[in-house]
C-alpha cells in the first residue's frame, strides 16, 4: 500500500521487543518507520523534529506516560496517535480520546487491527482539523460582524444627534442672524454714546461667535448650504498652504505632497479648507513637543469593493487628503467618541466640535472619513472624495 507517499509513522515504545515486533508490522503493512522514542518527552521531541504523519503510542512509559505526551503533543505539534494499550477498560479509552488519540489498540496487534486503528485515527484527525479550520473561519467572521455592527451603530448614532442638532441649529441661525443684523444697523446711527457703541460692539461679537458655532453644528448635520464646484483638491491644497503653516508653531513641520496633474473634486472650497484646518488644528494640538505634519494628495482607483479602503466605497476614482501627525495618537477607549459633537479631552479649551464638523463636511460631499492611530506614535486622517473625471 502508499507506495508513491508512504505514512511515515513515530513509534513510542519503552519495551525494546514490543517495539521491534511493531516496527516490522508496520514495515509489513507499507509504513514507513520514522523513529523510536522510549519514553512519553521523548516522544513529544521526536514529534516535534520529525514531524511523522501519525504517531504509535504506548500506554504505560517511564518518566511521562502515553497520555500525557498524546496530550502535549495535541498543543505542540498536533498529530494524529494511535494508542498501544496492554489491557482494554472504558476509562482507559475515554482517556485516550480525550488527550487526543484517534484510536487505540490492544498490544499485541495484529496487521488488520493495526492498520483500521491508523486508517481511523488518521480521518478522525483530519476531521478535527478541517472543524478547527471552519471554527477559525467562523471566528474571524463574527470578530469582522461586530466591528461592522459597532460602525454601523456609531454612524446611527451620529445621524440622530445630527438631526436633532440641526433641527435647533437651522432655529438658531435665523435669530442670529437677525441679532448680528439689528446691532449692525445700530452701530451705523450717528448719536451713539461711545459707551453704546461699546456694548453694541460685544453684541455683535457674541452674536458672531453664536452663528459660528451655529455653522458647525450645520456642517456636522450635513445641512450646510454648500457653494459647490469642480475643484482641483491639488491647487486648492497647494493654496491653503501658508494658512496652514500660519497656524502651525515652529517646532512643526509641515509636509506637502500633491500629484503632478489636477484632481478634479466637487466641492466647497470654503467647507473643504474648514475641514483641512480642523484636521491640522488638532494635530497640532496633539504634538505639544513639536512633530511633523504630512499633508497628501493622491488618486485612487477602486474597481470592486474588493479593493475598497472602506466595504461602503463605490467602485470609481477617488480623491484621497491625507493628514498625518506624529504625535500622542487616541486612546482606543476614546476613539469611538471622537466623531461625536462635544466629545473632547482638551475641555476646557477644545468644544469638541472640530471633528464632528469634518466629518459632517466629508459626509454632505459624499466623502468617508477613516482614521487610524497608535498611541505614542501619531495618528492619520483619510479623506476620501468621489474624483471627476481629470482634466488634460
Ligand atoms: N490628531 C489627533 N491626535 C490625537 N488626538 C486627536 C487628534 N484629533 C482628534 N483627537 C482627539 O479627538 C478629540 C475630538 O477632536 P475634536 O477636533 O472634535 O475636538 P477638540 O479638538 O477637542 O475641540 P475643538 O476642535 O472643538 O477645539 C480631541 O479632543 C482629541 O482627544
Ligand atoms: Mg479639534
Amino acid at each position: 500500500m502508499n507506495e508513491q507517499k508512504k505514512i511515515r509513522v513515530l513509534i513510542a515504545e519503552d519495551d525494546f521487543l514490543a517495539g521491534e515486533m511493531i516496527k516490522s508490522l508496520l514495515g509489513e503493512l507499507g509504513y514507513e518507520v520514522v523513529g523510536k522514542a522510549v519514553n512519553g518527552r521523548q516522544a513529544i521531541e521526536m514529534t516535534q523534529s520529525l514531524r511523522p504523519d501519525l504517531v504509535l503510542m504506548d500506554i504505560k512509559m517511564p518518566d511521562m506516560d502515553g497520555i500525557a505526551a498524546t496530550r502535549e503533543i495535541q498543543v505542540v505539534q498536533p498529530t494524529p496517535v494511535v494508542m498501544l494499550t496492554a489491557y482494554e477498560t472504558e476509562e482507559l479509552a475515554a482517556q485516550a480520546s480525550a488527550a487526543g488519540a484517534g484510536a487505540y489498540v490492544v498490544k499485541p496487534p495484529d496487521g488488520r487491527t493495526l492498520q483500521r486503528a491508523i486508517i481511523i485515527a488518521l480521518a478522525r484527525f483530519a476531521d478535527m482539523a478541517a472543524l478547527r479550520r471552519s471554527n477559525a473561519r467562523l471566528e474571524k467572521t463574527l470578530v469582522e460582524l461586530q466591528a461592522a455592527q459597532e460602525k454601523l451603530m456609531q454612524q446611527e448614532r451620529l445621524a440622530a444627534v445630527g438631526q436633532l442638532a440641526a433641527g435647533i441649529a437651522h432655529e438658531y441661525n435665523n435669530m442670529m442672524a437677525g441679532i448680528i443684523l439689528y446691532a449692525d444697523l445700530m452701530l451705523r446711527g450717528d448719536n451713539l454714546s461711545a459707551k453704546d457703541r461699546e456694548r453694541l460692539a460685544v453684541i455683535q461679537e457674541q452674536g458672531q461667535r453664536a452663528a459660528d458655532l451655529t455653522q458647525k453644528i450645520l456642517d456636522f448635520a450635513a445641512e450646510s448650504i454648500l457653494h459647490r464646484q469642480n475643484l482641483d483638491a491639488n491647487h486648492f491644497l497647494r493654496g491653503i498652504q501658508t494658512q496652514l503653516a500660519r497656524t502651525l508653531p515652529e517646532n512643526i513641520r509641515l509636509h506637502l505632497t500633491c500629484p503632478a496633474d489636477e484632481v478634479i473634486i466637487f466641492a466647497d472650497p470654503d467647507r473643504l479648507r474648514q475641514v483641512v484646518i480642523n484636521l491640522t488644528l488638532n494635530a497640532r494640538e496633539a504634538m505639544p513637543q513639536g512633530g511633523n505634519l504630512y499633508v497628501a494628495l493622491q488618486c485612487l482607483h477602486v474597481t470592486d469593493g474588493a479593493d475598497a479602503p472602506l466595504p461602503e466605497m463605490d467602485a470609481g476614482d477617488w480623491a484621497v487628503i491625507t493628514v498625518a501627525d506624529n504625535g500622542v495618537g487616541i486612546a482606543p477607549e476614546a476613539l469611538p467618541h471622537i466623531f461625536e459633537p462635544f466629545f473632547t479631552t482638551r475641555a476646557p479649551l477644545g468644544s469638541g466640535l472640530g471633528l464632528a464638523q469634518v466629518y459632517g463636511i466629508v459626509r454632505q460631499h459624499k466623502g468617508y472619513i477613516d482614521v487610524s492611530t497608535e498611541l505614542g506614535k501619531g495618528t492619520t486622517f483619510f479623506l476620501f472624495f468621489p474624483s471627476l473625471e481629470i482634466k488634460t
